[in-house]
């Protein structure tokens, strides 16, 4: 069984995340560790027709377990809870600077540097636009520290013709990049 952090911060693109978690779910062995942070879910609630706890509560509790944002206490702020990837997704720049700083002071922080810590994989889907020097000089350090750049840039050699197709070009990615594989991936001339 692979334990997967997936964290939730506020900053655009909220759909990213409730489409992950719905492919992760949908896989075999993985257990889905959930944190939100506070502005994650105005962010949420403002771009879809859910609030976060409508979403959390139709997602299976057998697979999903849900941590508090201010729980350091939690099981994955600690090294010894072993976990095999993390994902932040969005990430807004706040998360990301924080991070990059070598802060914990919540437990997407916290979880987020134990995983560089730990050398586990770290997926920072980081949104903003446009990037200004200090976004980018953290994105470098972070990624210097072995986490993934993963900006959640659509591609178009798939022919999306929805929004959820033009996401879904990230989605994969990002599945890509936790070394797992659903069979779902469109991928550029596999045939
Ligand atoms: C509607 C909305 C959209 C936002 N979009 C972004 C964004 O795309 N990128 C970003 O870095 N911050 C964005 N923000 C700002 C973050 O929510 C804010 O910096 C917050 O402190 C992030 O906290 P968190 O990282 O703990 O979730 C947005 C805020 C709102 C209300």
């Amino acid at each position: 069984m692979k334990r997967i952090i997936v964290a939730v911060t506020g900053a655009s693109g909220s759909i990213y995340a409730t489409r992950l978690v719905d492919r992760l779910c949908a896989m075999e062995d993985i257990q889905i560790h959930l944190v939100i942070s506070p502005w994650a879910s105005q962010v949420m609630e403002s771009e879809s027709a859910k609030t976060s706890t409508e979403w959390v509560t139709s997602l299976p509790s057998e697979k999903v377990i849900m941590h508090k944002h201010e729980d350091l206490a939690a099981s994955i702020s600690s090294g010894s809870f072993r976990t095999h990837a993390m994902v932040i997704v969005p990430c807004s720049m706040g998360t990301l600077g924080a991070i990059a700083s070598g802060l914990a002071s919540n437990l997407i922080e916290r979880a987020a540097s134990v995983c560089l810590k730990e050398r586990n994989q770290l997926i920072l889907v980081a949104r903003e636009s446009p990037l200004s020097a200090i976004h980018l000089e953290n994105m470098v350090k972070l990624s210097h520290a072995g986490a993934v750049i993963l900006p959640p840039m659509p591609a178009f050699y798939t022919q999306p013709k929805t929004i959820e197709d033009l996401v879904d070009t990230t989605i994969d990615r990002i599945i890509d990049s936790m070394n797992l594989d659903d069979g779902k991936a469109k991928r550029w001339r596999d045939t």
